[in-house]
């Protein structure tokens, strides 16, 4: 990310306005301020995106009404898409941190750095990604919010609020945020811990960053109509015949399958949409349905949960998966090249 700050590329007000009923194809009527020109932050409209009316509600909100909003849901429903494909549309600029363990409040704010300046070394300091969003129209996403480290989550806390200020104490400067920041966060908890046994790294997030949220919206599984439409339309760009509606729709069935074996405590593993997305692009380019879920999704689970996968397999596609993809794949690797 190009941290230089041109002062000249920021942007001010919104200049104009769009009707959300017509542009994200949901219920309600409602118009949202937005940019009629893109810039280079704003994201790429993915002309396919399916918008959930629930999760497109209070992101709109966020953007009208600057309100903090966090969107809970399980890995891989789109919740970070969502944020983005609205930004896009709104011609909002958008830009996504992803708290996992290794960003650090220096990496948020910025540190001292020496250069050279007419042959003499100086000390300056480099602004980090932070200062540079809040002071301008910009939507900051903070992925994995629940994976934050307790230094990231200290700064952050104070611009959390709407009229959050960001102090930068090494350079005892206090800075205001753009009238048109905005914030969102994402996480697969709702902040109480890790209670499904998916989600190492995550923390519980202390009440009173919690209860700064505005809004606390949750995004899980779609419908199997709408979970298959999102394929369907994924993979329209590829231009190709190899996989029909109905081999989509009984991917997404197997999925569910997954979904509800993981309820019940039958598997550790759960198929999201976004492998549901990456087994079809991989069926095409094996020509082979069976063996791309092999390499999508099989090999990321537990052995001894493969043999339930298969059983899930014939339901969905009438034929098991082959014996020898089942166990002992890592022993037999070992053992293979050693029988020259
Ligand atoms: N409603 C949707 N319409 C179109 N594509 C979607 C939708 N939801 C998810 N996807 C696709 O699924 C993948 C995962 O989405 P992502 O937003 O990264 O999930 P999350 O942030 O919840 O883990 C992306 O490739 C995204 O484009
Ligand atoms: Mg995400």
């Amino acid at each position: 990310m190009n941290k230089i700050i041109d002062k000249n590329s920021i942007r001010d007000e919104p200049d104009t306005i769009i009707n959300a009923k017509k542009i994200f194809n949901i219920s309600k009527d409602i118009d949202v301020p937005c940019y009629s020109q893109p810039d280079q932050y704003v994201p790429e409209i993915d002309p396919n995106y399916h918008f959930d009316e629930e999760t497109t509600l209070a992101i709109l909100a966020g953007f009208k009404f600057n309100r903090r909003v966090l969107i809970q849901g399980l890995h891989g429903t789109g919740k970070s898409t969502h944020i983005e494909q609205i930004a896009a549309r709104l011609n909002w600029r958008c830009v996504r941190i992803n708290l996992d363990s290794h960003i650090s409040r220096i990496d948020l704010i910025g540190k001292d750095a020496i250069i050279l300046k007419d042959g003499k070394q100086i000390t300056t300091f480099n602004e980090g990604i932070l200062p540079w969003a809040i002071q301008s129209s910009t939507a900051l996403v903070f992925d994995e919010y629940d994976a934050g480290r307790p230094d990231v989550m200290f700064v952050i806390q104070r611009i959390l609020e709407a009229d959050g200020k960001l102090t930068l104490l090494d350079q005892s400067k206090v800075i205001s945020p753009h009238k048109y920041f905005r914030l969102f966060g994402t996480a697969n908890t709702v902040g109480l811990g890790d209670t499904t046994g998916l989600y190492h790294g995550t923390q519980q997030i202390n009440q009173g960053q919690m209860d700064r949220w505005n809004v606390v919206t949750a995004l899980n599984y779609l419908s199997e109509e709408t979970e298959s439409e999102i394929v369907n339309s994924k993979i329209s760009n590829l231009n190709e015949s190899f996989l029909n509606k109905e081999n989509i729709y009984n991917m997404v069935k197997l999925a569910n399958l997954t979904r509800s074996g993981f309820k019940n405590g039958d598997l550790s593993t759960v198929m999201s949409p976004r492998t549901v997305i990456s087994w079809a692009e991989n069926s095409i380019i094996f020509k082979d349905i069976p063996y791309a879920f092999k390499v999508s999704f099989l090999n990321k689970c537990d052995e001894t949960e493969r043999a339930t996968l298969s059983e899930y397999f014939q339901r969905c596609f009438g034929e098991l998966l082959p014996e020898d993809w089942l166990s002992a794949i890592i022993e037999k690797q070992i053992i293979e090249p050693n029988n020259d």
